[in-house]
């Protein structure tokens, strides 16, 4: 192992250790991603004796300009230097309370310590310690793990859970990053335990979850979350998707499953967190919205509305951000039906213009979401849809090249249809300026001042309002 530590940071430690005659290791998440090979900046340094004071000792030795924080509570001291952090930890033996996360702290073993931790490939050490620099510690074999792809708890996981509820979401996230494969005995253990995860704070919770939706393959946490009830604690609208109706032989898809597909799609050409939250609540307003009808069969009538308008309910519970983060995702899912009615040959231009403007510079976005929506096992047919969309995006260019819609500001403003007029903040202002956009879109006058003022005045007219110069 002493070829991952390179860093001048472990050699500092390590004389430190000897001069102070404790014994310090590299532990957890940092020792697993240097064999994974991940790249990873956080390094742990568990202590056996006074981690602050060797932290302090260690930042002097560092330079003059690295300064130590303490965190007197926890035991632990953290020093920052370019592009690595390092957390220095007195070694533990923890015993929790039933009901809070917050554990009683008492030192303990390098065992002891090891022994508290998630899961076997997060509980090995390496030594920094002059006699045995570079060897690994790992009395779990984590180093097995790794290379079975296996997610294991170090002891009985229903210790280990209900220790710290968090870890449930943590075996699933880790899953979904590394593609490994979790234990059945330690799977059944978060069968049993999920209730517990609502002791946890919402914002870890979702913290986890953003991971998981990060993941290069999504529906791998996901469909781990729907099989061990953890989904419908913590997302019960999106595990409320899963399941077949059927009336008279005619049976709607799984949205569940499609959800995922189109979230996994779009994982592929994507690595925006809030474009990937789209996909996942696109088709949210679906189970609400689900009618038969005896001539059409399944429907889900305005499922894009009635979804966009559940998005505040569940971001506000889950403790997403209640920005334009929202508002953005809310757009999407509103959206998302609009571009499939303009691949059709007969579609004005005037529809083109709305979508662009409605979407702005989020059209490209909206297309890839579009695009990953197509979901058919038919090979023809995803051909066809994919022809579609390609179609629909060059009457995008070609529109916005002609007529520049996608940041659209009307070219009469509110304000100048006041001072013309006298008016104040009223509703014909309103109604003006919406007419004046209206004409624009549908293309009855072009994007210009002038032509948008004469429109103006005519309009004007017709309300009774004449100009006051
Ligand atoms: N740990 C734990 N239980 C938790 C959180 C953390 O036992 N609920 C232990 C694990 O040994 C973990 C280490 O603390 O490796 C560091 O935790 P953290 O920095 O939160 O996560 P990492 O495992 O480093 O992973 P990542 O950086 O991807 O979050």
């Amino acid at each position: 192992m002493i070829r991952y530590l390179k860093h001048k940071v472990f050699q500092v430690i390590s004389d430190i250790s000897e001069q102070e005659k404790v014994q310090c290791y590299v532990i957890g998440g940092y020792v697993r991603d240097i064999i994974l090979e991940r790249p990873s900046k956080d390094i742990d340094v568990v202590v056996l004796g006074d981690g602050i004071k060797i932290a302090e000792r260690c930042a002097g030795q560092l330079g003059q300009n690295v300064s130590v924080h303490v965190f007197k509570n926890f035991g632990t001291a953290q020093i920052k230097l370019k592009g690595v952090e390092i957390e220095f930890v007195g070694a533990r033996k923890e015993s929790y309370n039933r009901n809070s996360r917050k554990p009683i702290v008492e030192s303990g073993t390098l065992e002891d310590d090891q022994n508290r931790r998630d899961f076997t490939i997060n509980a090995m050490a390496i030594s920094l310690n002059k006699a045995s620099f570079g060897e690994l510690v790992d009395p779990f074999n984590g180093l097995d793990d790794i290379r079975d792809k296996r997610i294991v708890t170090p002891l009985d996981p229903d210790i280990t859970f209900s220790d710290d509820p968090l870890r449930m979401m943590r075996a699933i996230r880790f899953a979904s990053q590394l593609d490994f494969t979790i234990d059945p005995e330690t799977f059944k253990a978060i069968q049993k335990n999920r209730e517990r995860i609502t002791i946890v704070s919402k914002e870890r919770i979702v913290d986890e979850l953003n991971k998981i939706v990060l993941s290069p393959k999504p529906s791998v946490g996901f469909i781990l979350l729907e099989k061990s009830g953890l989904l419908q604690v913590i997302f019960p609208e999106l595990s409320g998707m899963k399941g077949v109706e059927t009336k008279s032989g005619v049976a709607h898809k799984d949205n569940f499953y499609h959800t995922l597909k189109v979230l996994d799609n779009l994982s592929q050409v994507t690595g925006d967190l809030w474009l990937r939250w789209a996909a996942i609540l696109h088709d949210i307003g679906k189970p609400k919205t689900k009618r038969f009808d005896d001539n059409l069969g399944w429907t889900f009538h305005n499922h894009n509305f009635i979804g966009s308008k559940m998005i505040p309910g569940i971001f506000r519970r889950m403790k997403l951000p209640l920005n334009e983060k929202m508002k953005f995702v809310q757009k999407m899912v509103n959206l998302h039906m609009r571009p499939i009615v303009l691949a059709e040959d007969t579609v004005s231009d005037s529809a083109v213009r709305r979508l662009l403007f409605e979407a702005g510079d989020d059209i490209d976005k909206l297309m890839n979401l579009c695009e990953a929506d197509i979901t058919s096992k038919n090979e023809d047919k995803v051909k066809q849809y994919l022809n579609n969309f390609r179609m629909v995006r060059e009457k995008l260019e070609e529109i916005e090249a002609k007529d520049r819609i996608r940041n659209f500001q009307p070219p009469v403003t509110g304000e100048e249809i006041m001072e013309t007029f006298d008016l104040k903040p009223c509703r014909e202002v309103g109604d003006i300026k919406s007419a004046i956009k209206d004409a624009i879109l549908d293309g009855i006058i072009p994007n210009e001042h002038d032509e948008a003022r004469k429109y103006m005045l005519n309009i004007a007219r017709e309300m009774g309002l004449e100009p006051i110069r």
